[in-house]
């Protein structure tokens, strides 16, 4: 056949009709988008932590999909064994003060924040430097004290400046809506996706059956993927946007 020259439609023509075709536009060009993901590690001593059986899948999910659309995106990631996802600016932590330290920088410049961590709400108040030993350091080892790690969503929603969208997690075992919504006020986020883990589900699950709860309203979806739930967040963060 005739593939002469001029004959080729224009190639941004071309990949917005194929990202459509297949559902996906890149509707978060030139906008930046921010995701907190995993666990927290917080150290009790030189070899032992405080933490949750969070995986990282649904933040990295998220962040894979934003990039998708074409979104600058930000993955400030707890310790996960999952690897960085391509063009996304990754940055490794451990605690949650560290976490707090990366996401800090990073939020005043974003449009979209997701926070899908699972942060540590407490972290021991001294810890130690070396390994304590089992018999000589019972004492220490028997009794941790705790103090409570800063609440990095709420320090956002606080900072929160018109224009930007902030979206936060609930993992609840009763009472998901009701819980979700005084989150949704007391951390002056956009919307929550809240999950129910009665069921001993989610942490490291690959799928996710989620509810949207914000001020209009709440929006329950089916039981999907993560990749699905996490294109369904972003589309509806994107109806905050502007
Ligand atoms: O209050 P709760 O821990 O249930 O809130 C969960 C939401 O708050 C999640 O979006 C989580 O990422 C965020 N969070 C946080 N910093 C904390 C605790 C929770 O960003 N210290």
């Amino acid at each position: 056949g005739d593939v002469g020259r001029g004959r080729l439609a224009d190639p941004g023509a071309i990949v917005e009709r194929a990202l459509s075709a297949l559902g996906r536009t890149r509707d978060l060009e030139g906008r930046r988008v921010l995701v907190t993901a995993g666990p927290t590690h917080e150290p009790v001593d030189a070899v032992r932590f405080l933490s949750n059986p969070s995986t990282g899948k649904m933040g990295f999910e998220l962040a894979c999909a934003a990039r998708k659309q074409g979104a600058d995106v930000t993955l400030v990631a707890g310790p996960v064994a999952l690897e960085n996802p391509a063009g996304v600016e990754v940055v490794r932590v451990n605690t949650a003060l560290e976490m707090e330290r990366a996401v800090s920088s990073a939020f005043p410049q974003s449009d979209i924040a997701v926070f899908a961590a699972a942060v540590s709400d407490y972290r021991p108040a001294n810890p130690s430097a070396r390994k304590l030993k089992k018999g000589a350091d019972d004492e220490a080892l028997s009794r941790i004290d705790l103090v409570r790690n800063p609440d990095i969503l709420a320090g956002c929603g606080k900072a929160k400046r018109a224009g930007q969208v902030v979206v936060g997690f609930a993992a609840e075992t009763d009472d998901l809506v009701e819980n979700a919504q005084a989150k949704l006020a007391s951390k002056n986020a956009d919307f929550i996706v809240a999950n129910d883990v009665s069921r001993g589900r989610v942490f490291g699950a690959d799928e996710n059956e989620v509810v949207f709860v914000s001020r209009a309203g709440e929006k329950r979806l089916p039981l999907e993927s993560k990749r699905q739930v996490a294109e369904a967040i972003l589309d509806e963060a994107k109806k905050f946007l502007k």
